[in-house]
């Protein structure tokens, strides 16, 4: 029997070089609507998203490489500062995927955090059902307080990841996946 569902599930893997097109206005409404399509205890909405695309992209680079220089002990080098400058300009289109923890009797932190992860891999997951290849990643620049208040987050919000969207350049060989007896035991 196949199931595009379950082969998606089974076969996806991240593609870390990407390239034009990303997904239209359309679709991105479609995959941000996924996204928010989450398991969500007290329906909290314990997360939100910010989009990253055209020109937005040079100017949170160039934001990144100012906060780097501010945050670093040594002065960056001029290649580092580019790398920075360029973070964003690898793909059409990223999403930083916020997870906003709102204190709530019965709502514990832990599970607001972990809708958060549901909702970045349901992103992953309709990019890719619509061919796009994915990739998310934190990087410093998710834990810099610079980066942070640049992104206007506030108290119980944390970045959980930026998801790069794009079309596949390359396929680059899986890595290895954990065989299911090393993860899974039977309650007897
Ligand atoms: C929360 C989170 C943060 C991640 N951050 C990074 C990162 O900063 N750099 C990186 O190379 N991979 C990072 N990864 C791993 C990649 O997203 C990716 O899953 C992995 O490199 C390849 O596995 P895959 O093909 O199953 O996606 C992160 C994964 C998660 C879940």
């Amino acid at each position: 029997m196949t199931n595009a569902v379950l082969d998606l599930l089974l076969q996806r893997r991240s593609v870390k070089l990407l390239a034009e097109p990303g997904p239209t206005a359309e679709q991105l409404a479609t995959i941000l609507t996924a996204a928010a399509r989450v398991p969500d205890h007290k329906a909290l909405a314990p997360w939100r998203f910010v989009v990253f695309e055209g020109a937005a992209r040079e100017k949170f680079g160039a934001a990144l490489a100012d906060i780097l220089a501010l945050e670093e002990k040594e002065p960056p080098s001029s290649v580092r500062l580019d790398t920075e400058r360029q973070r964003l300009m690898g793909a059409p289109l990223s999403i930083a995927v916020i997870s906003r923890v709102k204190e709530t009797p019965g709502a514990p932190e832990w599970e607001q955090v972990l809708s958060a992860g549901a909702a970045c891999q349901n992103l992953v997951i309709a990019a890719s059902a619509m061919g796009f290849g994915c990739n998310w990643v934190t990087r410093w620049f998710a834990y810099s307080p610079g980066v942070k208040a640049h992104l206007g987050l506030v108290d119980h919000e944390r970045i959980a990841g930026f998801i790069h969207i794009g079309t596949a350049a390359e396929r680059q060989p899986d890595r290895k996946r954990p065989m299911l007896a090393e993860v899974v035991t039977r309650y007897q």
